[in-house]
């Protein structure tokens, strides 16, 4: 029989160091120790997009699940969609530890972790053995020290199109030096035109279509941000991902853990995170899906993302200091907030605030 994970164990993870509470975690998700959420989703959660069907809006953010480990399970504790990796071609161990830290008064971390994982092969595998039963997103990334960063993201969309219901193309992380160059508009163009031309050979090749998915860096500027949008349309992505951890530490008094090298998620992250995230939606106008991510750690936060022009949102850090009934509480205010204003579909409630927060709102 399964231990209620949220009311025994998810208490005291928080008396462990971060990343054992997270390797914690993920053995109770490998081993059945959490809340199952038996019941179906509400219908008004349901949604297409892509041509694929998300049971709820809220999943689970890139980083928890690095390797794939426990997909099905974390759709079983109430999660409509979940990002695996981020994944690199080879393996690598990541920076030295320590590389998480905890900001509980701010209910932030900080983490540098390097894009640790076991490499793509290993990934294929695994996720060739599960149940295809929910919507799996692969979050692919470059090896800190490989020579051709471009092709680790190419070798990423080959190896793992079988197992993937959509791709999120990493460029964002403040963890691998130099990525983050790759959001600059001339490399990004590059970048994003090898990769669809890989998706087309593998269409060609018999596969399906899959979605192509960008994730940007809450610290673009207002002016950059604009031309990054722009390369994006030019290529045609499918969805874009607003956003990864900040390297600002705006609202962190603590200057000896604001110091530590690294992204910083969760509360400080929400109104930076959001307010670009308004900003790409008014420069796109609605024409490309995006998933709202970064500091969401209570129903209301998680329903402004939608407000501000998400239609679907993740969260990460939020969990670690709300546990996974956030997960409910989440869908419970979006299903009753649809009751309430007559809505039939999530569609109707997105980028209803998105002028408001482009304009630099404070939540
Ligand atoms: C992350 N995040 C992340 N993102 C990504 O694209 N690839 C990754 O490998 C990781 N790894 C990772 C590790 C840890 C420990 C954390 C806390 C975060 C970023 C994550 O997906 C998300 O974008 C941010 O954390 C913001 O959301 P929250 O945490 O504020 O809900």
């Amino acid at each position: 029989m399964a231990l209620p994970f949220t009311r025994i164990l998810q208490p005291c993870l928080r008396l462990f160091p971060p990343e054992l509470a997270h390797d914690v975690s993920l053995w109770a998700l490998r081993y059945g120790l959490y809340q199952k959420q038996y019941k179906d989703d509400h219908s008004l959660l349901r949604q297409n997009l892509w041509g694929m069907t998300f049971n709820n809006p809220v999943g689970m953010a890139a980083g928890f699940d690095k390797d794939g480990a426990v997909p099905d399970a974390l759709t079983n504790m109430g999660f409509g969609f979940v990002e695996v990796g981020t994944v690199t071609p080879k393996p690598q161990s990541g920076n030295e530890k320590p590389r998480v830290f905890r900001l509980p008064r701010e209910h932030a971390v900080i983490n540098r972790m390097g894009f640790n994982n076991n490499g793509h092969k290993a990934l294929l595998e695994r996720l060739q053995n599960r149940n295809k039963n929910s919507v799996i997103g692969i979050n692919i990334g470059a090896n800190k020290l490989s020579e051709d960063r471009i092709e680790d993201y190419i070798q990423g969309i080959k190896t793992l199109y079988p197992v993937a219901d959509y791709f999120t193309v990493n460029i964002s992380s403040p963890n691998t030096p130099g990525l983050r160059d790759l959001q600059t508009p001339g490399k990004l163009n590059t970048l994003l035109s090898m990769i669809m031309a890989t998706r087309g050979a593998m269409m060609e090749a018999g596969e399906s279509w899959r979605p192509i998915l960008v994730k940007l860096a809450p610290d673009i500027e207002d002016d950059d941000l604009k031309s990054t949008i722009e390369c994006l349309k030019v290529n045609a992505v499918d969805g874009i991902i607003i956003s990864n951890t900040t390297v600002s530490r705006d609202g962190i008094p603590d200057i000896a853990i604001a110091g530590q090298a690294g992204g910083l998620s969760g509360r400080p992250l929400f109104s930076l995170s959001t307010r670009m995230l308004a900003k790409t939606y008014t420069l796109i106008q609605g024409q490309i899906p995006l998933i709202g991510v970064g500091g969401i750690d209570h129903e209301d936060s998680a329903l402004e993302k939608i407000y501000a022009g998400a239609s679907l949102i993740q969260l990460y850090t939020g969990l670690i200091y709300q546990g996974p009934n956030l997960i409910h509480r989440i869908k419970r205010k979006i299903i009753r907030t649809m009751q309430d204003n007559n809505y039939n579909s999530i569609s109707e409630m997105v980028g209803l605030k998105a002028d408001i927060w482009a304009k630099n709102k404070e939540f």
